[in-house]
């Protein structure tokens, strides 16, 4: 914005046509302003301290006596007029202002917001905290071990012999070279000699965790899965603990009205083994049995490999796959959702499962 004060020319109160003159450039530059802002600078211009009409207002004492009374008259009107339309151009500027500020700073309620996406947890994450909360209620310990495991933990110790075809049942990433004896586990049960050589006995833990095999990836196998592992160590446990325990897992993870079962097995880590079904009621083709995992008493020469005395204390341990438990749990058909990583697939699962 300039200042055109400068520029605008003496004006005498003497000098009627001179004053006009100011009056009417004063009035026309306040119709111009086309805003508060604009017309407070024609104001200062025209009214201020330097203002020609200010100055001539002045020089009214050093006229003539007979000069004096009509300069005086002519600077009122002249005042008189500027204000008045001052008054009138800022009422105007002022409802333009406020109309416009109506506009411009409405807030419709009805627009649609551009929303961020929340993330999701992933459903086996929220399944494995799930069973891990069923146990640490019992007062049992959550416990791990490396996915990165030795062929001692994995197979030796847990009573599978070097030419034991079990030992072929479970398709082995091995890594090399050959005599380094590292595997991807293939199961979380190494932990249980890994928590037994480390807690000794009593103990009771679960273990949630990650299991790898040589599965091709499709709608029920994938390479990389996750078990629950499950071992108690005490004296005098029996197979009646066992089942307490699955029926106490069961009917937290499906439901009251769940139930379950145990079917002669073998694994070489536990004797008796059994295969654990559960009736779940509420299975999406009706109320069925559906086969769980493998349990068992765990077999001497196991606790016997993890420093634990068997005549003294025995044990139990269970071991469930948690795709599979999602997969029938909750109505999950394809293994491809559960690994992709779409966070629309997590997020139809909300934040507890
Ligand atoms: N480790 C077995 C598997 O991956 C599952 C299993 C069976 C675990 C029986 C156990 C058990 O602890 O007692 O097939």
């Amino acid at each position: 914005m300039t200042d055109t004060s400068n520029f605008l020319p003496e004006v005498s109160p003497a000098d009627d046509a001179a004053v006009n003159e100011a009056v009417e450039a004063a009035v026309e530059a306040f119709e111009q302003a086309n805003d508060l802002d604009e017309l407070k600078a024609a104001r200062i211009a025209h009214t201020g301290d330097n203002a020609p009409l200010t100055l001539a207002n002045r020089l009214i004492g050093k006229l003539d006596k007979t000069e004096k009374a009509g300069a005086g008259k002519r600077m009122g009107q002249a005042r008189g007029k500027i204000n008045k339309a001052l008054a009138a151009r800022e009422e105007q500027l002022q409802a333009e202002y406020e109309a416009r500020m109506l506009v411009e700073e409405t807030v419709d309620v009805t627009t649609a917001v551009r929303r961020r996406r929340h993330g999701a947890r992933h459903p086996l994450e929220l399944l494995q905290e799930r069973a891990s909360d069923i146990f640490v209620g019992m007062g049992w310990e959550i416990a791990e071990g490396p996915e990165l495991e030795s062929e001692w933990y994995n197979f030796d110790a847990l009573n599978f012999e070097p030419d034991h075809p079990a030992r072929e049942m479970q398709d082995t990433f091995f890594v090399e070279p050959a005599d380094s004896h590292l595997l991807l586990r293939t199961h979380t049960s190494p932990v249980q000699i890994r928590a037994m050589l480390e807690r000794g006995a009593p103990t009771y833990i679960l273990v949630p965790g990650k299991t790898f095999r040589t599965d091709e990836l499709d709608a029920t196998h994938t390479p990389v899965f996750h078990q629950f592992e499950g071992l108690a160590v005490d004296k005098g446990l029996t197979m009646a603990d066992l089942r307490g325990t699955l029926e106490y897992f069961a009917t937290s993870m499906f439901g009251s009205d769940a139930a379950i079962r145990l079917r002669p097995n073998f694994f070489p880590f536990t004797e008796p083994s059994a295969e654990l079904d559960v009736w779940y009621p509420n299975a999406k083709g009706g109320p069925q049995w559906v086969e769980w995992g493998g349990c068992g008493m765990v077999h001497p020469q196991v606790l016997r490999a993890a420093g634990i005395d068997p005549n003294i204390y025995s044990g139990f341990a269970f071991g469930m796959g948690v795709e599979r438990t999602l997969m029938f749990r909750n109505g999950v058909t394809d293994m491809h959702d559960m690994i992709e990583g779409d966070v629309r697939f997590s997020s139809q699962f909300g934040m507890e499962i």
